[in-house]
C-alpha cells in the first residue's frame, strides 16, 4: 500500500490522499483513473473486483464515505478527502459484518466468489443503516450487483439471517458425505484474498492488447507492423499468426480442431483476433486502435443456418461440405409406422437464440517463462487441455506447458475453450517477460463462445392410454465459424431428446451447422436445454390432446430401471425420474388450484399459469473415455494431501471430492490438505464440464481414499476389519481391542514426499454408439423436474416467475448446501434463458444491453433432493451442474401456456413475443 512519503508522481498525475479500510493513503495517479483500479493495480486490493468497467455488475461496490458506489464509476479525484471500505476492510469495521461473512459461509452464498465482495459491501451498507431488513430490502440493496452462480436466494438468506449463529458443521470421521459442510475454499472468497484470473499483478508485467476483426467477415492486410511498434513508446512486440512458432490450430476437441491464434488473411466472425500488440500497460491504454496498420476488406457474411445451408453456400471451412461441421444421430424402431398408426400426433418448430455465459469474471491471465518452461496462471475448467494446445501452438512438448488454474469468477462451459492463454503465452515465450492480459468485458462478449442457438421440428404421437409412441426430432445447431463443442452437442442432443421418457419409436438428427459468428460452444447442458424446451411443450400438446393431466402423463412415460433408453440402454438401478414427478405431485395440485382461484377472481390484465417439464442428463463425455486420476499421499506427521485436479469454478469439488475421498479413507475432513489443479502436481482430473466431477473425479477420490487405508492396514500388518484413527499424534490402527500407532516418521519418502502414496484412475464404462446411435452413452444419468408456477400481463406481455419448485434425483446428496446451490443458480439461467436473454452478434456487447437476471427476477426455489442412487457413482452420486439448468425453461413456457393458452416458439418469451402471440391467439391464430 502506499505510504505518505515521497510519493513519485507520474505524468499527468496528482496526489491523491484519501482513506481506505481505515488507513491514510496518498496515490500518485490521474485523478480520472477510475477508483477500482487504483485500488486494485496501485494499492493491492484485489478483492474489488471488475467485471464490466461501465456500472452494470457490480461487482466493484465500495463503501465511499459509507454509501455504496460503483468504483469503476468513480474517478480517484472524487475520492480525495473520503472514506473508502473495500471488502477487506469489513470484518474489522464491526463484529456484524464479520458475522455476515460468516452467514454467507454457512448458506452457501458464494458458488465462484467473483460477486461476493461486492455483495457484501452492498449489504453492510444496508445492514449500518437497518440491522433487521425485510426481504424486499435485502432484494433492493443487493439489486444493484449480479451473480451469475447462486439465483440470488441462498445470498437473500445469509443478509436477513446475518444475526443468528450457526453451529459450524464438523462431522467426525467417517461421517463427511451428506452433511452441510461449510465450503472447503470459502474463506478467501469471503475476504477478498481469492485470487481469480486478472488478480495476479506482478510488478514489471507487461500487457497484451487484441487486435479483433470489426467485421462479420473480412480480408485483411498487414500495413508497416515494425513502424508502428518503433513508433509507439512502451510498445515491445506485435504478434500475427506468422509469429506462433508451432501449429496455428487449436480447438477442444483435437479431431476437430480449426481455430487459428490469429486468423490468416481473413477474419472467419467479429471479433476474432487478427493480431496481439505487447507492451507496457500505459502504452496499450493509450493505443488508438485506429492506427493499428490493417487494411479491411469487409466481405459477404453468413449469419444463419439457413444461409450456410442454401444451395451454393460458400463454405466457410473448405472441408465442411455445405458448412456442416458435424452429424448426429440416434434411431430406434420405426418412427413413421408408429406416427401412422398413433391415436395423437403434434407437431411443433421452435426456436432457441444465442446466450451470452455472462459470468461475472471476464477471461484473465497471467504467463512467465521459466527456463524452458512456460507457466500460465488463467481462469480455466480444462487445465490439461489448456497445456496440450498451448504445447501445440508454440511447438515444445506438453511437460513444458504448466497449467496453474486461478479461481475461475464462473465458467459455466465457455472456460473450456482457450481465451487469454495463447496470446500471453507467445508473448512471455518470445520476450521472456511476464505479460498479463485481461478481456474487457465487451472482449469477452464478442470473442468466446455462446450457447448454440437452435432449430427444432418434433412430431410425436401417442396412444391413447396415453403412452408416447414415437418421436421425431431434427434440430440444426449454429456453431459459428470454428468447431469449439459444436461435435458435443450435435452428438448429446440425439440421445437425450426423448427426455427423461420411454420413446418407442424414436429418430433424432442433428446438425452443427457453420456460420460467420462468433463460436457456439459449451454451455450448462450441451444443447440438452434447448430440445427439453421443444420435448417438453410438445408433450404438454399430446398430454392436452388426451385430456391428461401433464404431470401424470410424464409419470407413467418415465424411464424406470428396466425400460430401455433411445439408444438401447438399460441402466437397471438409479433411474428417480419417477421419484422426481412423484415428488412434485402433491405441490404440482395446490400450485394448479391456486392459479385457478387467482383467475377466477382477477378481474385485471394479469393471468396465473403453472407449467412442468422434467429432464434427465448422461455425466461425462458421451461414449467417450473420461478419465480422472486422484493422488493422495500421506504425510509423516498423520496429514493426508489430497491431489485432485478437478477446477472448483464455483460448484463446490474442492469440498465435495474432499468429503467422498475423507470418508473412503475414514479421516475426518480437517486431516486434509488440499493441492488443487496444477498440471505440475495434481493428475489430470479432465475438464470440469458435463457433471463429471463429482460422479468421476469423485469416484477416483473414493478409490484412492480406499487404497489408502488398504496401505496403512498392511504397513500396520492389520487386516481389513481393523479400523483407522486420524489425529493430531499421526495415524493408529486398532484391532482386536488393541490400538498401535503407525510409525510414520520411520517409512521412508517417496517420489512425491510422502510416507505413503496412492494413486486412482476412475474412466466410467461406457461403449461407442453405433450408426444408428445404439449403446451406452454414459454410465450415470441425473434425472429432475421443475414446476413454475408464473404470472403474465396480457397487456404488456410480460412474465413473473413466482415461485420453482425442483426435485432432482442427485443419487446421493453428499453436500445438500452446495446441491442447492448448483439448482437454484441453474434456475435462475433457465430463467434467462426463458425470458429475457437473447445474443445478437454486433449488438448489445455489454451488461448494460444484454440483461441477466438480477436478485429481483429470482423467485423463491424449493429443491427437493431425491436419492436413488447411482451402482456406480461415489456414494451412489449423480451429477447436478448441467441437471439443474434444463427444465426451468420449459416449465416456465408451459407455464405461459396455461396461463393464456398460448405456444411460444421462439424463445425467450419477451414480452414482445408474449404480446405478439397473445394477439395472433385473439385474432384467430396461436404461434409466438
Ligand atoms: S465493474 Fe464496476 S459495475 Fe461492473
Ligand atoms: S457466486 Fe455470484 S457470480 Fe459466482
Amino acid at each position: 500500500m502506499a505510504g505518505t512519503q515521497n510519493i513519485p508522481i507520474e505524468a499527468g498525475a496528482e496526489l491523491i490522499s484519501f482513506s481506505v479500510n481505515g488507513r491514510q493513503v496518498d496515490v500518485s495517479a490521474p485523478g480520472a483513473r477510475r477508483l477500482s483500479r487504483v485500488l486494485r493495480e496501485d494499492l493491492g486490493l484485489t478483492g474489488t473486483k471488475v467485471g464490466c468497467d461501465a456500472g452494470d455488475c457490480g461487482a466493484c461496490t465500495v463503501l465511499l464515505n459509507g454509501d455504496p458506489v460503483c468504483a469503476c464509476l468513480v474517478a480517484t479525484g472524487q475520492a480525495a478527502g473520503c472514506e473508502v471500505i473495500t471488502v477487506e476492510g469489513l470484518a474489522d469495521r464491526s463484529p456484524l459484518l464479520g458475522r455476515l461473512q460468516k452467514s454467507f459461509l454457512s448458506h452457501g452464498a458464494a458458488q465462484c466468489g467473483a460477486c461476493t465482495p461486492g455483495m457484501l459491501v452492498a449489504a453492510t451498507s444496508l445492514l449500518e443503516r437497518n440491522p433487521h431488513p425485510s426481504e424486499t430490502e435485502v432484494m433492493d440493496a443487493i439489486g444493484g450487483v449480479l451473480c451469475r452462480c447462486t439465483g440470488y436466494r441462498k445470498i437473500v438468506s445469509a443478509i436477513l439471517n446475518v444475526h443468528t449463529e450457526t453451529a459450524p458443521c464438523s462431522p467426525v470421521a467417517g461421517a463427511a458425505v451428506g452433511t452441510r459442510l461449510v465450503r472447503l475454499d470459502g474463506h478467501k472468497k469471503t475476504d477478498g484474498r481469492e485470487i481469480f484470473g486478472a488478480d495476479e499483478i506482478p510488478a514489471g508485467t507487461l500487457g497484451v492488447r487484441a487486435i479483433r476483426c470489426p467485421h462479420h467477415r473480412a480480408r485483411f492486410a498487414f500495413g508497416d507492423l515494425k513502424q508502428f511498434a518503433d513508433s509507439h513508446p512502451g510498445v515491445e512486440l506485435v504478434l500475427t499468426a506468422r509469429d506462433v512458432p508451432g501449429v496455428d490450430c487449436y480447438g477442444v476437441i483435437p479431431r476437430f480442431a480449426d481455430q487459428p491464434v490469429f486468423a490468416h488473411r481473413e477474419a472467419r466472425y467479429r471479433g476474432e483476433a487478427i493480431a496481439a500488440v505487447v507492451g507496457e500497460p500505459e502504452a496499450l491504454e493509450a493505443l488508438d486502435p485506429s492506427e493499428f496498420p490493417v487494411k479491411w476488406e469487409p466481405l459477404r457474411a453468413i449469419q444463419t443456418i439457413e444461409e450456410a445451408l442454401a444451395d451454393g453456400a460458400e463454405l466457410i471451412h473448405a472441408n465442411r461440405e455445405q458448412n456442416v461441421l458435424v452429424r448426429g444421430r440416434v434411431v430406434c424402431g420405426d418412427v413413421d409406422l408408429a406416427l401412422a398408426s398413433a391415436d395423437v400426433v403434434v407437431e411443433g418448430e421452435f426456436e432457441t437464440g444465442f446466450v451470452e455465459h455472462a459470468y461475472i469474471e471476464p477471461e484473465a491471465g497471467f504467463a512467465r517463462r521459466v527456463g524452458d518452461t512456460i507457466e500460465i496462471q488463467a481462469c480455466t475448467q480444462s487445465p490439461y487441455m489448456d497445456r496440450a494446445d498451448i504445447a501445440k501452438i508454440l511447438g515444445i512438448e506438453p511437460e513444458r506447458v504448466r497449467i496453474i488454474p486461478t479461481a475461475v469468477g464462473g465458467g459455466f462451459g465457455s472456460k473450456l475453450d482457450l481465451s487469454v492463454q495463447p496470446f500471453i503465452a507467445l508473448a512471455a515465450w518470445k520476450l521472456n517477460r511476464p505479460v498479463r492480459m485481461v478481456y474487457s468485458r465487451t472482449e469477452s462478449i464478442i470473442s468466446t463462445t455462446k450457447r448454440h442457438p437452435a432449430k427444432m421440428k418434433l412430431k410425436a404421437g401417442a396412444t391413447r392410454d396415453g403412452k408416447i409412441a414415437a418421436l421425431d426430432f431434427a434440430a440444426d445447431f449454429n456453431t459459428g465459424a470454428y468447431s469449439s463443442w459444436g461435435p458435443t452437442v450435435a452428438g448429446r442432443v440425439p440421445v437425450h431428446a426423448t427426455g427423461p421418457y420411454r420413446v418407442p419409436n424414436y429418430r433424432a438428427l442433428t446438425r452443427a451447422v457453420h456460420t460467420n459468428v462468433v463460436p457456439a460452444g459449451a454451455f450448462r447442458g450441451f444443447g440438452v436445454p434447448q430440445a427439453a424446451i421443444a420435448q417438453e411443450q410438445v408433450y404438454d400438446e399430446l398430454a392436452g390432446r388426451l385430456g391428461m393431466d401433464l404431470l401424470e402423463f410424464r409419470i407413467l412415460n418415465a424411464l424406470d430401471n428396466t425400460s430401455p433408453t433411445a439408444t438401447g440402454q438399460v441402466l437397471w438401478e438409479g433411474v428417480g425420474i419417477r421419484a422426481c414427478f412423484e415428488a412434485l405431485r402433491l405441490n404440482w395440485k395446490s400450485a394448479r388450484k391456486c392459479a385457478a382461484e387467482f383467475n377466477a377472481k382477477e378481474q385485471g390484465p394479469l393471468r396465473r399459469g403453472v407449467g412442468i417439464a422434467g429432464m434427465w442428463y448422461g455425466c461425462g463425455n458421451t461414449s467417450l473415455p473420461n478419465p480422472s486420476t486422484v493422488r493422495i499421499g500421506l504425510k509423516r506427521d498423520g496429514r493426508v494431501a489430497l491431489h485432485q485436479g478437478a477446477v472448483d469454478i464455483g460448484q463446490g469439488s474442492n469440498t465435495i471430492v474432499t468429503q467422498i475421498c475423507a470418508d473412503a479413507l475414514g479421516a475426518p475432513i480437517s486431516q486434509f490438505d488440499l493441492v488443487s489443479g496444477d498440471t505440475a502436481i495434481t493428475p489430470d482430473c479432465g475438464k470440469t464440464s458435463a457433471s463429471r466431477q463429482t460422479f468421476v473425479t469423485g469416484k477416483a477420490a473414493h478409490v484412492a481414499g480406499s487404497k489408502l487405508r488398504d496401505e496403512i492396514l498392511k504397513v500396520a500388518g492389520a487386516c481389513k476389519c481393523a479400523s483407522v484413527q486420524f489425529g493430531d499424534r499421526g495415524v493408529t490402527v486398532s484391532e482386536n481391542g488393541s490400538s498401535k500407532p503407525i510409525a510414520l516418521q520411520d517409512l521412508p519418502l517417496d517420489k512425491f514426499g510422502y510416507a505413503i502414496t496412492c494413486d486412482a484412475t476412475f474412466d466410467p464404462p461406457i461403449t461407442p454408439l453405433d450408426e444408428n446411435g445404439q449403446g451406452n452413452p454414459y454410465a450415470v444419468y441425473g434425472f429432475g423436474a421443475h414446476v413454475a408456477e408464473i404470472e403474465v400481463d396480457v397487456e404488456l406481455g410480460t412474465v413473473r416467475v413466482l415461485k420453482v419448485t425442483a426435485a432432482h434425483d442427485v443419487g446421493r446428496a453428499i453436500n445438500p448446501t452446495l446441491i442447492e446451490g448448483q439448482i437454484e443458480g441453474g434456475v435462475a439461467q433457465g430463467l434467462g434463458m426463458a425470458l429475457m436473454e437473447e445474443f445478437f452478434p454486433g449488438r448489445g456487447e455489454n451488461l448494460h444491453d444484454y440483461l441477466i437476471p438480477s436478485a429481483g427476477d429470482v423467485p423463491p426455489v424449493e429443491s427437493i433432493l431425491i436419492e436413488d442412487p447411482s451402482p456406480i457413482g461415489p456414494f451412489g452420486a449423480k451429477g447436478i451442474g448441467e441437471q439443474a439448468v434444463i427444465p426451468t425453461a420449459p416449465a416456465i413456457l408451459n407455464a405461459i401456456h396455461d396461463a393464456v393458452g398460448v405456444r411460444i416458439h421462439k424463445v425467450p418469451a419477451t414480452p414482445d413475443r408474449v404480446r405478439a402471440a397473445i394477439l395472433a391467439k385473439a385474432n384467430g391464430g396461436a404461434r409466438g
